[in-house]
């Protein structure tokens, strides 16, 4: 299969110069054809993140990052600099990788003679991609210690997801799916709930992303998951994150909110796995995260009634049970501390 993201050199030496495209594969085309895109320009990379030919939150940042890149190919003086943050920038508002990705950028670039900023926005988003998997991996490990002890006790588990928090999401690994994959490597019996995530479907992304995997699923409509709850069909639910605020109010895709408040009426553990460069110490709580809105004819198109279209909400701290991160699992209150401490 293809990896979300990959490198393409036309003879570029190790500096950059030369030509040089970075591969994508091509979400919108999933699950019913795997197909690579090839980005060449600040344009090409702009337009696979709004129109969501990458999507997931480490994703768009990794590719904001080759984006920068790219833009940086021709000329790399200030001015142009400046404009291939801005254009980026205003792809995608919520998932906070893509801006965190771009002030990395920014911080490594801009101090930098323009000559030098071309191989060095190469090596920086390779970095920041090389990082995002290592991260996951991590997320992977956090969690497996946190399902396998349950899984031992039960004989098996079944788990909720919403969205896609798997590989496709992220350069490698996932971050919700991380554990799951982790499970079912060590041989651990897992069955996941995959809702279908209305309306853009990224549930059956997660659907064709475990069936290559060889992971034992059941796709829902997103309204039969309460149900499930009641009926007491599932153990535990892991979801992504887009932005995790200073207060671990976590902004996820729509749908998101609604399966925390049945988990918490039914009494069931509800996680967040993500990257630290998800959390966005400057957004004190969720009413701080800009929320997407997203066209209204992603619903119904040939119905003629206004729509809104919001792409994703916020699940208030008090009802998430952990944040799994790459260096453990937080409570989402304590977040500041954690990362105070080092953690
Ligand atoms: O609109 P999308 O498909 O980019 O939204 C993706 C999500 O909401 C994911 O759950 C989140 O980005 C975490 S991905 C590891």
């Amino acid at each position: 299969m293809f990896p979300t993201i990959s490198e393409e050199d036309e003879g570029a030496d190790k500096d950059g110069n030369g030509r040089r495209a970075v591969l994508i594969l091509d979400q919108t085309r999933l699950p019913a054809r795997a197909e690579q895109v090839r980005l060449t320009t600040l344009e090409e990379a702009a337009h696979a993140i709004r129109s969501m030919q990458v999507r997931g939150a480490p994703l768009i940042g990794a590719t904001a990052a080759y984006g920068v890149a790219l833009g940086l190919s021709a000329t790399a003086d200030d001015a142009t600099l400046g404009h291939v943050l801005d254009t980026l920038a205003a792809t995608r508002p919520t998932a906070v990788n893509l801006h965190w990705a771009l002030a990395r950028m920014r911080r490594v670039l801009a101090p930098l003679a323009p000559d030098r900023r071309r191989a060095a926005a190469w090596r920086e988003a390779r970095a920041i991609a090389a990082e995002d998997a290592a991260a996951n991996a991590a997320i992977g490990r956090h969690g497996l210690a946190l399902l396998e002890p349950l899984i031992r006790r039960r004989g098996r588990i079944d788990l909720m997801t919403h969205c896609n928090a798997g590989w496709l999401a992220t350069v490698a690994h996932g971050t919700a799916l991380a554990p799951i994959h982790a499970a079912h490597a060590a041989g651990l019996p897992v069955h996941v709930w995959v809702s279908e995530t209305r309306p853009r479907n990224q549930g059956w992304l997660t659907a064709w992303e475990l069936r290559q995997a060889g992971i034992a699923h059941t796709l829902i409509a997103d309204n039969a998951a309460g149900l499930l709850m009641m009926q007491g069909k599932v153990d535990l639910l892991i979801v992504g994150a887009d932005r995790i605020a200073a207060n671990g109010d976590t902004a996820n895709k729509i749908g998101t909110y609604l399966k925390a408040l049945a988990a918490r009426a039914h009494g069931i553990p509800f996680y967040v796995a993500a990257p630290a460069s998800t959390i966005d110490f400057s957004c004190p709580s969720g009413a701080d995260i800009p929320i997407e809105e997203r066209a209204a004819a992603e619903l119904a198109a040939s119905l003629d009634s206004p729509a809104a279209n919001p792409a994703f909400d916020i699940t208030p701290a008090g009802l998430i049970s952990g944040i799994i991160t790459e260096s453990g699992i937080h409570a989402p209150d304590a977040l500041r501390t954690s990362s105070e401490q080092g953690a």
